[in-house]
Parts: structure tokens; sequence; C-alpha cells
């Protein structure tokens, strides 16, 4: 039986930094992941370049049943604190849109600063190692794992969300958290893209690869991004960032014209007295294959292509501005956690400390991570949380 002051279960984001912190401090830590290496959604994460954090993180950009519960560790580890880090590192990065940080070369060179953190602070990182059963002790715990038995003090379960099952995501955090009494909120897959059906899985499919800015509402929450038809429905930052928000059979609304009003395009186009078609109008605003089908939609009165802006009824135009600045529709389901960046819901915060992370009524049994009813936006806040949650534990484990 081996024996440590710590043992994260997990070796992705919240883990490794977890284990690092703790390290660091002195103490003796084991980082138990069942995959073959640690990290893998780190190397698949922003494209390959890793949206690693964000400038502007505030409690808004998560959500979670007990929206305070990631005030706290936000305020403790900030963006700039991840950037002192990798800056040691002279990792060289950029900001994309929105304060969003990607590295210039690659992904790997996060995961290899967490590595190089871990490795001098003395981590021992085991990978495809299956822990069988864990125990709670007058000690702490023990567990039956394929590489032996394990003592320690403090455990650390940092096993991360259900998406991309194929890189090692499962549901082990859930039950454990199950095992000691404590609640687990719904969960589904967010971030991710909507499938569509019929006439409009149709269309989507028409207009596969076409990119434009819009707004898209679900409820009272909005975001102005890019939306792109796939051929199997919407995606798109828009579309991922909405998902977050997005309860089944709910309807979202998309403005495909933001910022701009088709009505007074519409009337300042009658008054020219130009005679360009509609189509040819629309376009110098939208993509023209966009243009081209959503003129064709049923809901519009027929005709309305080719006839005359001066002969339209004052209700054709309503028709028009409602289908290109207010178009709704409850979109039939989502791409699942296949394709998912995250899992919404998780471990119930009300159950853990927002100060050490350990659950309330499990002394030395600590969550990290996106295992925890806590899910950011699209734009580095996911690693954000990852980071600021395990630097957290790392300290008091
Ligand atoms: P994470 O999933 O990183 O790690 C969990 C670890 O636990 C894994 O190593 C896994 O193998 C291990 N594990 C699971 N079950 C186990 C078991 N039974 N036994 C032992 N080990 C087990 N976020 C962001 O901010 N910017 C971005 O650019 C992206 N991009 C992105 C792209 C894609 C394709 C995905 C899927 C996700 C993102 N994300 C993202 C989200 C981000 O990757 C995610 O939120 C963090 O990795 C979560 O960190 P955790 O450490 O909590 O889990």
């Amino acid at each position: 039986m081996k024996y440590y002051d710590c043992v994260i279960i997990g070796g992705g984001a919240a883990g490794l930094m977890c284990a690092a912190t703790a390290g660091f401090r002195g103490r003796s830590v084991a980082v138990l992941d069942h995959a073959n290496k640690v990290g893998k959604k780190i190397l698949m994460s922003g494209g390959g370049r890793c949206n690693f954090t964000n400038y502007d993180v505030s409690p808004e950009n998560f959500i979670s049943d007990n929206p305070h519960f990631c005030i706290s560790a936000l305020r403790r580890y900030t963006p700039y604190d991840f950037l002192a880090l990798v800056q040691r590192y002279d990792l060289q990065y950029h900001e994309k849109a929105l304060g969003q940080l990607f590295c210039d070369h690659k992904s790997k060179d996060i995961l290899d600063i967490l590595l190089a953190e871990c490795d001098q602070a003395g981590v021992s990182i085991q990978t495809r190692c299956t822990i069988e059963s864990i125990e709670q002790t007058d000690k702490g715990f023990t567990l039956a794992t394929t590489n032996g038995g394990v003592q320690c003090e403090s455990l650390v379960v940092a096993t991360g969300g259900l998406s991309i099952p194929t890189m090692g995501a499962t549901g082990f955090g859930y039950q454990i958290a199950k095992q000691f009494g404590l609640p687990v909120t719904e969960r589904e897959a967010a971030l991710v893209p909507f499938t569509l059906s019929g006439q409009w899985l149709e269309i989507a499919r028409s207009l596969s690869g076409v990119s434009l800015p819009v707004t898209v509402e679900c409820g009272e929450q909005r975001f102005a991004e890019a939306l792109l038809f796939t051929h199997r429905g919407l995606s798109g930052p828009a579309i991922l960032q909405i998902s977050n928000y997005w309860h089944r059979q709910e309807a979202i609304t998309i403005d495909f014209l933001p910022g701009e009003s088709l009505a007074d395009l519409l009337n300042q186009w009658r008054s020219d007295g130009q005679k360009t078609t509609l189509k040819n109008r629309l376009s110098r605003h939208l993509p023209k294959r966009f243009v081209e089908t959503w003129l064709e939609l049923p809901s519009f009165p027929s005709g309305l292509q080719d006839k005359p802006l001066a002969e339209w009824s004052r209700a054709d135009m309503d028709a028009l501005c409602e289908g290109f600045h207010r178009w709704q529709i409850v979109p039939p389901g989502t791409e699942g956690y296949r394709t998912a960046e995250v899992t919404r819901g998780g471990v119930d915060t009300q159950a853990v400390s927002s100060k050490t992370f350990e659950a309330r009524a499990v002394p030395g049994l600590y969550f990290i991570g996106e295992v925890l009813d806590v899910t950011g936006w699209l734009g580095g806040y996911n690693f954000q949380w990852a980071w600021a949650s395990g630097h957290c534990a790392g300290q008091v484990i």
C-alpha cells in the first residue's frame, strides 16, 4: 500500500494545477488517471491552440444553480495569475476577439507548462490507472486501483465532465459524489451545436458552410457572435454560447441583421427609385447564398422577391423584417456529448465549500473543475475555472 498526502483523481486542467500547487507546498501528491496520457482535452482545445483564459473573467460568465459559488476562487486566482505562470515559461500567446487568449503555437505548450510544474513540485503522475474502489478511513481514504492500493489524507476528484467520451470522459466523479451522499444536479451537453430536422435541416444543409454575424437569444440571455450553418444544423460561436442556456423545448430567436433595421433599409430602397432586386440589395448586407435561400422561405408571401419594392404592402414588409430580425426555432436537439465542449450541471456546489472545495459533509474529500456544477461561456472561461478551482484547492489539501 502506497501513501500520499494527497491523491488527485483526473489529470486534466484542474487536477494538474491542483497537484503542482499542493506539491510546491511540500505535500506528497499523486495524480491517478485512467487514460493513457493526461491533459487530453487541453491538447484538443481551442482548435489546437488552447484558448487558455480570457482577460475579462467575471462570475456572469458562468452558469450554476448557485451563481455565487465561483466568485471566491475566481477572485483569488485570476487570469493574470495564470498569465504570470505562462510568462515564466515564455509562452507565446495572442488575444483573439473578446479578450480570448490563445497559444501562438500549440495547445501542447500549456500542457508542457503544467507537466513541468508538476515535475518540479515532485508530483507522481500515474496513467492507465483505474480506480476500483474508494473507502473512507479514520485517517483519510483508501483506494484500490489497478496499480495497487493507495492511501491518502486528502482525496481530490478532478474527473471533468461527460463531453467527448473518446477522450477519456466518464461520469466517475458524479459516482464518487453519490457514494458519499453528495447531490448531483441535472447534466446536459453544453457549448454544443444544435441539430435540426425536416425542412430546416434541408435548409441548413443547403447553406452548409455559410457563416454570418448574428445575435441569438434564449430567455434573457443574448450573444452577438457568428453563426455557422452545417450539414446537421446550426453551429458557430453564437450557437455554442446560447446552448449553455438552452433547455429542451425552448425556442431560440436569431437576428440575421444585427445592428441594422431592415424596415429602414426597405423604406430607403423604396424611396431611392433604383430598380435593383431585393435579392441584390440584401446581398450587400448578407451572404448571397443565405439571401437566396432565406427569401424562398414559405413564411414569406410568395413572389415577394420579384415584386417591385414600391408595390410592397405593410404586411409584406413586416413579414420580411420578422423573418430576418426575429427568426424563431425550437431546436429538436443537440449534437450531445459526442461533440460538446462541456457538461452543464454536476456536483451540487451547495454541498462544497467555495473557499476550499472540500465537501462539507465529508472532511478530506474535494471536488474541482468541470465535475462541479459550474459551466463557463465559450472563450477560455472553462479553463480559467479549472485553474482557479485547482489552485485554491491545492493551497489547502
Ligand atoms: P478534464 O476533462 O480536463 O480532465 C479530466 C481528467 O479526468 C481526464 O484526464 C480524464 O482522463 C480523467 N478521468 C475521467 N474519468 C476518470 C476515471 N474514471 N478515472 C481516472 N481518471 C479519470 N475550455 C476553454 O476554456 N478553452 C478552450 O479552448 C476549450 N476548448 C475545448 C475544446 C474541446 C473539443 C473540448 C471537449 C473542451 C474544450 N474546453 C475549452 C473545455 C475544457 O477542456 C474543460 O472545461 C476543462 O478541460 C475541464 O478541466 P477538468 O480538469 O475539470 O477536466
